[in-house]
């Protein structure tokens, strides 16, 4: 069976200083760890973050990456120089990018493929409004976020990894219960299984409010494959025991 995967995502969060005091706290705390572990960080800690986790069972992370190759894109950060860092993942399609910087899921699929393209695996992250949600739109929603990413990539979809984050349960405290993400999880699956021989290898992540106390319940449901931790990712006690429920 795969190794669970726990992503912290910081978001736009830390300073050197604290950058540092985390990781060390983490490392030191990393000893029998039965999971994968990854921390998504802003793009001007790649370098710094990357010295920190060199040869630990910590992997590098990117939040965004351009959908451009390189050139006149002020601001932009490409998956080739995320690459030149060691970064082993990028977050895609976050709810974020998508509500506020308006990306759509050609724009989200774009990057998820130029990640691909550079050899980092993308965080295609899928989700449902609070509103689509009590229209009865949920899987609707999340199945054109997946399917766009389908019809792209193609046979390379298995190479990905989806977080199922409903953007109602980011940063509000309210979490889908175990049976609700489960449910839609199971979607997500079914809709890889009908692209793919490999549906099972793919990592289908939980996201929204996932902390110390529900982590368990959550990562013990068939079709969840580890957590994309916001908010209890920057402190090193939340984040560890998130990933000692992870096995
Ligand atoms: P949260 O964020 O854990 O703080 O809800 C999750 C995310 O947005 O990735």
């Amino acid at each position: 069976m795969k190794k669970k995967l726990i992503a912290g995502n910081w978001k736009m969060n830390g300073s050197s200083a604290s950058n540092e005091a985390l990781l060390q706290a983490l490392l030191a705390g990393s000893a029998n760890w039965q999971c994968q572990v990854a921390v998504c960080v802003p793009a001007p800690y790649l370098a710094q973050v990357q010295r920190l986790v060199a040869g630990s069972g910590i992997e590098l992370g990117a939040q965004d990456v351009s959908q451009h190759g390189a050139g006149a894109f002020t601001g932009e950060v490409s998956a080739d120089m995320l690459k030149d860092f060691g970064t082993r993942y990028c977050l895609v399609g976050h709810s974020e990018r998508r509500q506020y910087h308006g990306e759509t899921d050609a724009v989200v699929v774009a990057k998820a493929q130029r990640a691909l393209a550079a050899g980092i695996t993308p965080v295609v992250c899928v989700g449902e409004t609070l509103a689509e949600r009590e229209a009865g739109r949920t899987e609707e929603v999340v199945k054109r976020q997946l399917a766009a990413a389908i019809h792209t990539i193609g046979h390379c979809i298995s190479e990905i990894v989806v977080a199922y984050e409903p953007v109602w349960a980011i940063g509000t405290g309210k979490t889908a219960s175990p049976e609700e993400a489960q449910q839609v999880h199971a979607v997500l699956r079914a809709q890889l299984r009908a692209a793919t021989e490999h549906a099972d290898r793919v990592h289908i992540l939980y996201g929204g409010s996932m902390n110390a106390a529900n982590a368990a319940q959550l990562l013990a449901q068939a079709d969840i494959d580890g957590g994309l931790v916001g908010g209890a990712s920057l402190k090193a006690i939340d984040f560890l025991s998130i990933i000692a429920a992870a096995h």
